[in-house]
């Protein structure tokens, strides 16, 4: 028998505007909190001044060039797009009564360019970044002003790209408000539990509540929520390890909860209480919380482990999350450890969890390509990370998932999140530029474009 991808699966790729736009400063954009970090998630936070600048200023310049990614993309087969639309772009400081008409009519062109070859738009409402203005004059997402900011943010767009744009998302990778508050909540310092969950708990109202605007503006649109899927498993069948890995799981799957729930999950409670960590929560919170989203995305690049006694085992942090390592698995460059089944059970574990469809918005393997003398890319290494997985995908189908796509992460290299280095790639195709931001900026496809196009064509038959 052979397993096939449903009819109408959204093949596709996934990039953010801070990683990939450029044009910081241009069309009126307002400056983000990303400006502030340019040496990635895991740098330090630095005032901007004229003289100051950082690799994400200039990005890929896709602000100026996407009419030629587009075409890549297109040539690829693409059936959808996930990008982020830059909050600054819209409302530069994040408290304008107007909206930045010229920020309107970037998006509008992209979307216009992405019809033209039937590429459906997924668009993120805040991907790793929000105005700096909203961290300077009030505290990020600490005051609740910034709920209805928010929501003035989500109804311009939804108003504005009703036609256009039919699926969306609310916050990246929520749950790394946990692990980096600055980008998630606009929380800049040390700060506190309950100063971070309660921040937290203003986001989780505001998704909320974009989720109802785009209910009453776009009715045929579907609206999800975005977790940072940071699968643990128990380091050992020690008891105390297995609770372990599901009080840490628990951590992140707190966000899925609430946004597919409508309600906070009854353990939180102890967690809170054990924590001194008390919040204001209002009745009409409570309510606003129940407009609950109509999928889950996840991004999900590697799994770890989890123990009761982490001291007896070498911990990373690699990514945004600390973890142990698998001995049983290899990993990536930077120290990803690569997981193909972890990715079918995560898609079974949320399922079963959440009764909604899944979609896996990102996934992909950071390496550093060389190209031949001839200038060609051999990315075996790629196309073998995508394939496992994507195999696994197809297994999870045929558990029962009901999985609506798959993009892949940064289908054209771009400047990474965590570290801000273009040397980190992870796309189909090249683009000329380095860490130090030398380069052409000109684009090549590399030997997995060629893999890409032709899964998706055969729909997942050539696996
Ligand atoms: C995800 C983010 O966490 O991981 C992306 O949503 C990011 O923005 C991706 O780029 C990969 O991480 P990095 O640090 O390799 O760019």
């Amino acid at each position: 028998m052979q397993m096939r991808f449903p009819e109408g699966f959204l093949w596709g790729g996934s990039v953010a505007a801070n990683q990939v736009e450029g044009a910081w400063n241009e069309g009126g954009k307002g400056v983000s909190t990303s400006d502030l970090q340019p040496q990635g998630i895991h740098g330090n936070v630095v005032e901007r001044d004229a003289n100051s600048t950082g690799i994400k200023d200039v990005a890929i310049d896709f602000y100026h060039r996407y009419p030629e990614d587009i075409q890549l993309f297109a040539e690829m087969g693409f059936k959808v797009l996930r990008t982020s639309i830059a909050w600054t772009r819209i409302y530069p400081n994040g408290d304008e009564s107007e909206p930045n008409e010229e920020g309107l009519a970037f998006y509008d062109r992209l979307f216009d360019e992405m019809a033209r070859y039937g590429i459906q738009p997924l668009i993120t409402l805040s991907h790793y970044e929000m105005p700096y203005g909203l961290v300077k004059n009030y505290d990020g997402w600490s005051s609740r002003k910034v709920i209805d900011l928010f929501e003035r943010y989500a109804r311009t767009v939804f108003t504005r790209y009703r036609d256009k744009v039919k699926y969306w998302l609310t916050f990246n990778e929520i749950n790394m408000a946990l692990h980096a508050p600055f980008t998630g909540v606009g929380l800049a310092g040390e700060r506190s539990k309950q100063e971070i969950y309660q921040a937290i708990h203003h986001q989780l109202v505001a998704s909320a509540r974009a989720v109802k605007a785009c209910h009453e503006i776009i009715p045929d649109a579907k609206i999800g929520s975005m977790l940072l899927g940071g699968i643990r498993y128990p380091m050992t069948c020690k008891p105390e390890d297995v609770l372990q890995s599901q009080r840490v799981n628990r951590d992140w799957l707190f966000f899925g909860d609430v946004q597919a729930r409508g309600a906070y999950p009854a353990w939180i409670g102890r967690f809170f209480r054990e924590n001194n960590i008390a919040l204001t929560i209002t009745g009409q919170d409570e309510r606003d919380l129940q407009e609950t989203v109509d999928f889950i995305s996840f991004s999900y690049y590697m799994s770890g482990c989890a123990a009761a006694q982490p001291e007896l085992y070498q911990s990373s942090r690699t990514n945004i999350m600390r973890m142990i390592p698998n001995p049983y698995l290899e990993s990536s460059e930077w120290g990803w450890q690569i997981d193909p089944q972890g990715l079918r059970f995560l898609l079974n574990e949320l399922h079963d969890r959440y009764q909604k469809p899944l979609f896996i918005v990102e996934n992909g393997l950071g390496a550093k390509d060389v190209p031949t003398a001839d200038g060609t890319i051999e990315d075996d290494y790629r196309i073998q990370y995508l394939q496992a997985h994507l195999v696994q995908v197809r297994e999870a189908i045929e558990d029962g998932v009901e999985l609506l796509g798959y993009t892949s992460w940064g289908p054209i290299d771009l400047v990474s999140a965590g570290t801000a280095q273009m040397s980190k790639r992870y796309g189909f195709i090249y683009v000329d530029r380095d860490d130090a931001g030398n380069g052409t900026l000109a684009r090549r496809r590399k030997k997995s474009f060629f893999w890409y196009r032709d899964v998706i064509s055969s729909n997942g038959a050539i696996l």
